[in-house]
């Protein structure tokens, strides 16, 4: 079965041809980014624009590139929520109307869902597994209890693990997404230079908190600044993203032991981040479980993953009408329903 995809909640127009949700055809990702750096954040009014003038001939292209036509894509799958409401528009409309024009069947995706499927097109991995999902807009330990069925045990209380990188790096006067410039910058500097607390949410040992996190690297950087003390910027950089990855892995950690998962997996763009892998890896190696980690070009946006998570969707009913509508936000264990 062939599935195309198509993605455009954030800045990354894509569109992608897989087959049997796990033989990636074609995969194609036009991205924004450049114009938003400008900005040091993506800025919605751009990136929805962008999404209009790209849209039709990067699905043109994951066809192409799979060398099949519209009569040979059994359903399109497509990112209904969460997202920039105006991006998300666009591919669900350019959806809708593909699927309308070519007889096709709809199924609408939770980009969330689609990161974790991100792993269904680097591994063999099949659920049940505990899933750490970290992204620019999210943080949350799931368990993934079938490729339908999701159970948020953790998550976080203000800013997400990406947010918090973005926000730091920023402070530290680097260039966005401050996630990855962070992650290039720490190579080789000393990562227990600075300390950082590590933040405790009451009610549940699950939760993550990083917004205290993002103020002690601010106050850090306005004190230096103040008393003309030299900042070592690559050393900020590396202390701040351990103590980032440390209260990411203590938390799965703890989720992992209480509730016995023997597969570990990890997803979204913060998933790329080298700390965070190698940190997973000695983590799942202490214990015995097997980790599982996106392949680097699926830890971003892509369609892949959409059109991936799409055919088990698909294979569990899940159908929209012309009437489906994009969601700026939606729980990730929340079910579509159609009007
Ligand atoms: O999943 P994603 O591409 O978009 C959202 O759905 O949000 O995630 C983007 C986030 C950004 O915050 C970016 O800084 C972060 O992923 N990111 C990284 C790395 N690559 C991307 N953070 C740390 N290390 C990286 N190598
Ligand atoms: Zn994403």
């Amino acid at each position: 079965m062939k599935i195309l995809g198509i993605e455009s909640s954030c800045d990354e127009t894509a569109a992608a041809v897989v087959e049997d949700g796990r033989i990636v055809k074609s995969n194609v990702i036009a991205t924004s980014l450049e114009e938003h750096k400008l900005y040091g954040g993506v800025v919605p009014e751009i990136a929805s624009r962008r999404h209009a003038e790209c849209i039709s001939g990067v699905v043109k292209a994951a066809l192409d590139d799979a060398q099949c036509t519209a009569d040979d894509i059994d359903a399109v799958a497509v990112t209904y929520a969460p997202g920039l409401i105006g991006a998300l528009l666009v591919g669900v409309n350019f959806a809708k109307a593909f699927a309308l024009s070519a007889n096709k069947p709809l199924v609408p995706v939770h980009h969330l869902r689609g990161h974790i499927a991100s792993n269904y097109i680097s591994s063999d991995v099949q659920p049940p597994f505990l899933c750490l999902v970290v992204s620019g807009g999210h943080s949350h330990i799931v368990a993934v209890n079938s490729y339908t069925d999701f159970k948020v045990i953790g998550k976080t209380r203000d800013d997400a693990a990406g947010e918090a990188l973005d926000k730091a790096g920023r402070a530290m006067g680097l260039a966005y997404p401050g996630g990855i410039s962070i992650d290039r910058l720490s190579v080789r500097a000393d990562e227990n230079a600075y300390t950082f607390p590590h933040p405790r949410v009451s009610g549940s040992p699950y939760d993550f908190s990083f917004s205290g996190l993002k103020t002690a690297v601010i106050n850090i950087i306005h004190n230096a600044n103040q008393k003309g003390i030299r900042i070592n910027t690559a050393d900020l950089a590396a202390s701040f993203q351990k103590s980032v990855s440390d209260c990411l892995i203590a938390n799965l950690e703890k989720a992992m032991l209480d509730y016995g998962y023997e597969k570990i997996v990890i997803a979204g763009g913060v998933s790329a981040n080298s700390k965070l892998r190698k940190e997973a890896a000695l983590m799942c190696k202490r214990h015995g479980r097997e980790l599982f980690l996106p392949a680097f070009k699926y830890c971003g946006d892509n369609a892949a993953m959409i059109a991936s998570q799409g055919y088990y969707e698909f294979l569990a009913g899940t159908r929209a009408d012309e009437a489906l509508n994009a969601y700026a936000t939606m729980p990730i264990d929340e079910s579509y329903k159609n009007s």
